[in-house]
């Protein structure tokens, strides 16, 4: 894919100073600061996609009736950009995002944005804030900027039909590990009484809706002492979905690494998908199939599953100490060192740092 290069760009009178952004990198948490630019491109029925602009960070203009607000007509993603030991900086697979970003937007009725314009967009905002992103200071360390793509029908109108004016954006955040506790495992909560997704719904599209929707049962999950909520399927309440905001992986004694295969109730995860073919290369056997809250309970019982861990693009790869219910903890008894996920862990950090050679082309 070759990006656009029509981004205009209008540069920030007050860029933030050197050493204020050198502070800010040293321990930029996850998601609360912000570059100096941000990438824009209008949409309109008539005319298409145009304007397309590098221009300074700062708040929206929007007419209290523009339709995000009142239906939610938005759709987003999230990757990352790592800086490699040369000082360069690479984006991960983001021909992904980009294909992942027009099936979200056919769901929501948005407009496709071209792939084309998706990675120019990203590379755009990165040509101008390249400074952001941070260098990482070992090889454990997960440091990145990450990118947030977003598209918001920004029309003024309280009908109730696809939008005939849309906003795309791009903006930039610094981060560390999305856990605070980083690599130690995490407990999850099953959420017994909601669903994030149904057939038919928008499970698979990655819109604010579905995040919105998870906020209730991971309130539950924050008064429970757990980080996470994990979903069942809506129909059957039965099969294991996701957690929300990551990908969950099931490994097994016998070298089996058992994701839940895609539906239109899970989000295909760039990272979930990286992780199926850093597996096979590591020599175990990636799966996707349906796996039952039964299987987890009754594989950690007897020892077949020897860990669980959840994987996303903020999430990295992340262990998964316990599951806990209302009336249960679902431990792992043979669990304990995590070897397999953090070896995939290190092998894809190695990949996206620029440490270990390329070899899957997955690095822009
Ligand atoms: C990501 O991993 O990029 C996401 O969008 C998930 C969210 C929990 C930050």
């Amino acid at each position: 894919i070759v990006p656009t290069d029509r981004f205009t760009l209008l540069p920030s009178n007050q860029p933030t100073a050197d050493n204020i952004r050198d502070n800010i990198l040293q321990n930029p948490g996850f998601g609360s600061h912000f570059t100096d630019h941000m990438a824009h491109v209008r949409w309109t029925l008539d005319t298409g996609w145009h304007a397309h602009e590098v221009r300074p960070y700062g708040p929206l203009t929007l007419d209290p009736a523009a339709s995000v607000l009142h239906y939610g007509q938005e759709i987003f993603e999230g990757i990352k950009a790592y800086r490699h030991a040369d000082g360069s900086v690479w984006t991960f697979r983001p021909e992904k995002n980009a294909e992942r970003f027009r099936r979200s937007a056919r769901r929501l009725a948005l407009p496709e944005l071209s792939d084309e314009d998706f990675i120019g967009s990203l590379k755009a905002l990165l040509a101008q804030d390249h400074a952001w992103v941070p260098t990482p200071a070992s090889d454990s360390d997960e440091c990145s900027l990450y990118l947030r793509p977003f598209m918001i029908a920004s029309e003024a109108f309280l009908g109730v039909r696809p939008a005939h004016e849309v906003d795309y954006y791009v903006i930039a955040s610094p981060a560390a590990a999305y856990f605070k506790g980083g690599i130690d495992p995490v407990s999850i909560w099953l959420s017994t009484h909601y669903n994030r997704a149904a057939p038919g719904g928008t499970g698979f599209a990655k819109c604010g809706g579905n995040y919105a929707a998870s906020l209730a049962a991971q309130k539950e999950a924050s008064a429970n002492g757990c980080s996470q909520v994990a979903f069942l399927d809506a129909a059957e309440g039965k099969w294991i979905e996701e957690l929300g905001g990551m990908n969950l992986f099931f490994v097994f004694k016998d070298g089996r690494v058992v994701t839940p295969r895609l539906t239109d109730t899970i989000l295909e995860g760039v990272t979930r998908n990286s992780v199926l073919t850093l597996a096979k290369d590591e020599g175990l056997t990636p799966k996707e199939r349906a796996i039952s809250i039964d299987e987890w309970r009754e594989g950690a019982a007897s020892g077949e599953i020897t860990e669980v861990f959840a994987c996303g693009t903020a999430a990295v790869i992340t262990p998964v100490g316990e599951l806990v219910t209302d009336n249960e903890r679902i431990t792992l008894t043979a669990g304990g060192n995590n070897e397999i996920a953090k070896r995939i862990r290190t092998k894809l950090l190695d990949l996206q740092y620029g440490r270990s050679e390329d070899k899957y082309g997955w690095l822009t």
